[in-house]
């Protein structure tokens, strides 16, 4: 078997990076581990930049999230009891975020590439990749545990596995650049059956830790709090969970969070990580593969779209004017964007979260910087700017057209 691009991961990276390549004549085929029920179903965060949702849209897999998704133009910022709201679009020149839920987009994607005759192939074991510094690079893997080992051929292949997934780790097993910071606490995520606790999402410190307020659907809610890295979950019974949310949520407007049978919960643990080196020669990393953020910036899906996009450009260049000049340069226009969402992310986390470790002066610091957000305009600006989602900087290189 012989294809143009060989994909290992049918995640966001991976089958946006199959939609733009397949719309620009080119071919791929998609190796991924999990059955696609579970992709499917699997539950992660919820938050569209303007730009992945104006990229979905323009490329003909937006017509759900401009039916289903709902459009935010602003969230909340709460310190103690005191919450400010930003304003997106005033602050932005009209840009605004969907809520939408990832596995909904990639039930989108998966059925425009299904319709489109794509070849994914789930539920596949061992994925290898091979001879990457060639010009004949190709990956083995087994169609099911104890067949034979199938080969592809292929031009290129893209790393969007994930953090855990075997390409980072052929990337990272010899001379690569790596950055990493683990945090003390994590996020506990809950689904539960309830109304809309807010018009617009609620990002809420407080001594206790940190608190998200978002939604799913008008009748299911999804709520993150902070808790220990290695808390235990089954010390987090749903009373704990309710009495916690409402304490962190709590404005002092006589206004209790309404709560509801939890249906999900699961602690996830926070980390931020770039692996610079995103190309081993015709091995490219994207998405998950070469950087997490943590959530509180809801930059990790955004992030995986925008490298896909370069990426995608510099394969079209390739094959349809035979320069390698714009797939050279992936790795540093990808940086660019992915250091300012780390940036943000990091930003966003230190403001949010309580840390017990910081000192009483720090504290202060941190209760000063929620004070001068809230209160200029430059800095609230700022925020908007960045949550919104920032460009892509092409430099030389043109913006892509998509029609
Ligand atoms: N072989 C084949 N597929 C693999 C392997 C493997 N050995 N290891 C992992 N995969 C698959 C996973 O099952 C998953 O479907 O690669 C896919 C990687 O998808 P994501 O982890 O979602 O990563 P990415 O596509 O980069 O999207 C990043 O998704 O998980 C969120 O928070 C994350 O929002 C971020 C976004
Ligand atoms: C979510 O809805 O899951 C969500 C929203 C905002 C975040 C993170 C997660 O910052």
């Amino acid at each position: 078997m012989h294809t143009n691009v060989v994909i290992i991961g049918a995640g966001p990276a991976g089958l946006m990076l199959s939609h733009l390549l397949s719309q620009n004549g080119i071919d791929s085929i998609i190796l991924e581990k999990r059955s696609r029920k579970e992709i499917e179903e699997t539950v992660r965060a919820g938050v569209l930049e303007q730009g992945t949702v104006d990229l979905l849209k323009e490329t003909g897999v937006g017509t759900r999230i401009e039916h289903e998704g709902f459009e935010h133009e602003g969230i909340y910022l709460q310190f103690g009891q005191k919450r400010e709201r930003i304003d997106f679009p005033s602050l932005t020149g009209g840009k605004k975020v969907v809520v939408y839920p990832q596995h909904e987009v990639l039930k989108d994607l998966l059925k425009a590439r299904i319709e489109d005759g794509a070849a994914i192939h789930f539920e596949v074991n061992e994925v290898k990749t091979h001879a990457i510094h060639s010009n004949k690079p190709y990956v083995t893997y087994t169609p099911v545990k104890g067949a034979s080992e199938e080969t592809i051929t292929c031009d290129y292949i893209a790393g969007c596995d994930g953090f855990h997934g075997p390409c980072r780790e052929t990337v990272t097993e010899s001379d690569c650049s790596e950055y990493e910071k683990l945090y003390d606490y994590g996020w506990l995520g809950v689904l539960a059956e309830t109304e809309v606790a807010s018009d617009e999402l609620v990002y809420a410190n407080h001594e206790n830790g940190f608190a998200l307020l978002s939604t799913r659907t008008p009748t299911l809610q999804r709520f993150y709090l902070q808790v220990d890295r290695k808390d235990d979950i089954n010390l987090w019974s749903d009373d704990r969970i309710w009495t916690e949310l409402k304490k962190r949520s709590d404005i002092g407007d006589g206004k209790e969070l309404k709560d509801g049978p939890i249906v999900s919960k699961n602690i996830v643990s926070m980390r931020s990580y770039v692996c610079e080196t995103m190309r081993k020669g015709n091995l490219f990393l994207a998405g998950d593969a070469a950087h997490i953020v943590p959530p509180t910036g809801a930059k990790g899906l955004n992030l995986a779209i925008s490298d896909i996009q370069i990426l995608a450009e510099g394969l079209k260049e390739r094959y349809h004017n035979g320069s390698e000049n714009l797939l050279d340069r992936y790795e540093e226009i990808a940086l660019q964007r992915i250091w300012k969402a780390q940036r943000f992310s990091s930003f966003m986390t230190t403001l949010l979260h309580t840390d017990v470790k910081k000192t009483k002066f720090e504290r202060k610091i941190q209760e000063s910087e929620f004070h001068y957000l809230v209160s200029s305009e430059a800095a609230k600006r700022s925020l908007a700017e960045n949550y919104t989602g920032l460009p892509i900087e092409w430099g030389r290189a043109l913006a892509p057209q998509y029609s």
